[in-house]
């Protein structure tokens, strides 16, 4: 008697199991669970019938068929969960019209592009590449570019100290000093990189991109410094791309001058890019003072050269027609990814 209960627990069971077998959805296998589980389901039904069995068969049977019970239900849920698509799992063949999914490409900064560009033009005009460190003591920075302690030249940058003989760098002019210590000449040297200054608005931001070039050997003249800077200009942006020199002063330069070059927007029109003036200030340039030669132990009777030194974002601004420089450094996808 108790054998005909089992067996008839046993086949319940695998009943539910067949029809399992065949469900293909999660509603399928919820209509299984209420046909056997449920309130009026097949198993419960018969839990509720042991107490017409006769008394000593009740315990194995109510035993068994509380096992059966859990089993089912633990079995039910695995294969609900295994289903990907919980309603639709007829319809979850591959679609192999679907399109793939598209990985987003990085691409470089703006600012990377154009530095690389400006060095390789550099490059290709004879210069080395090199670079200094942006932490750099008073003496690279100021004293040996013959900044003297208290010269209000001093003042022409907003320095970040980092104590009293450390700052970061406030241009990449140091690099000068830097190479000229190192190597006898001839040099023809430019050096990227960040430098620091404390300052903020539509065109200055406390970190930005210098490149800095230094060229000394014997009979350097300032027509020299011309030819260099127009021929780099003419391929940074184009043939037409005059450029005008204006006296200037810098302590580690004599003459100095800044140059600008025609405003590529207007083509000397004017516009609001250049202030109506036609021209864009560029960049800072002189020939190297003598007293740097004796910084770093040239002779200055025998060598002359000149240095130059442009910020990359100001270069990148005129080429791509940018006019906040804040820009570059939000890291909006959106602005980024058109470059
Ligand atoms: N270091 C100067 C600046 O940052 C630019 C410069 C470089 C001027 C080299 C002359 C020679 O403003």
């Amino acid at each position: 008697m108790v054998r005909d209960v089992e067996n008839n627990l046993d086949q319940i069971h695998q009943q539910a199991l067949n029809e399992l077998e065949g469900a293909e959805s999660s509603r399928e296998i919820e209509d299984i669970s209420i046909r056997y589980l449920g309130r009026k389901g097949i198993l419960t039904q018969f839990l509720r019938n042991i107490s017409k069995l006769p008394a000593e068969q009740r315990p194995a049977a109510g035993k068994k068929a509380n096992e059966i019970k859990n089993v089912l239900d633990k079995t039910l849920k695995a294969a609900a969960e295994k289903l990907v698509s919980p309603d639709n799992a007829k319809d979850t063949k591959i679609d192999v019209s679907l399109p793939g999914r598209v990985f987003a490409r990085g691409t470089l900064h703006p600012i990377t592009q154009v530095n690389q560009e400006m060095c390789d033009i550099f490059s290709s005009l004879g210069f080395d590449i090199g670079e200094g460190p942006e932490v750099e003591s008073d003496w690279y920075n100021f004293e040996a570019l013959n900044f003297p302690k208290d010269h209000p030249a001093r003042d022409m940058q907003d320095t970040f100290f980092v104590s009293d003989d450390i700052v970061l760098r406030t241009h990449t002019s140091p690099f000068q000093i830097r190479t000229m210590e190192k190597r006898p000449p001839p040099v023809r040297i430019i050096t990227p990189g960040k430098v620091y200054r404390c300052d903020s608005d539509l065109t200055h931001t406390p970190m930005f991109h210098q490149v800095e070039g230094l060229l000394v050997d014997e009979n350097i003249s300032f027509s020299d410094l011309k030819g260099i800077l127009t021929a780099f200009f003419h391929q940074m942006f184009d043939e037409q791309t005059s450029l005008r020199f204006r006296p200037s002063f810098f302590p580690f330069t004599e003459p100095s001058a800044e140059v600008d070059i025609l405003c590529v927007m207007c083509r000397g029109q004017g516009c609001r890019v250049c202030s109506h003036t036609g021209w864009l200030e560029i960049l800072g340039s002189g020939m190297v003072h003598p007293a740097l030669y004796e910084n770093v132990g040239y002779d200055a009777d025998r060598y002359t050269g000149f240095a130059f030194g442009m910020g990359v974002e100001r270069i990148a601004m005129l080429k791509y027609g940018i006019d906040d420089i804040r820009r570059f450094f939000e890291n909006d996808m959106r602005f980024l990814s058109q470059f």
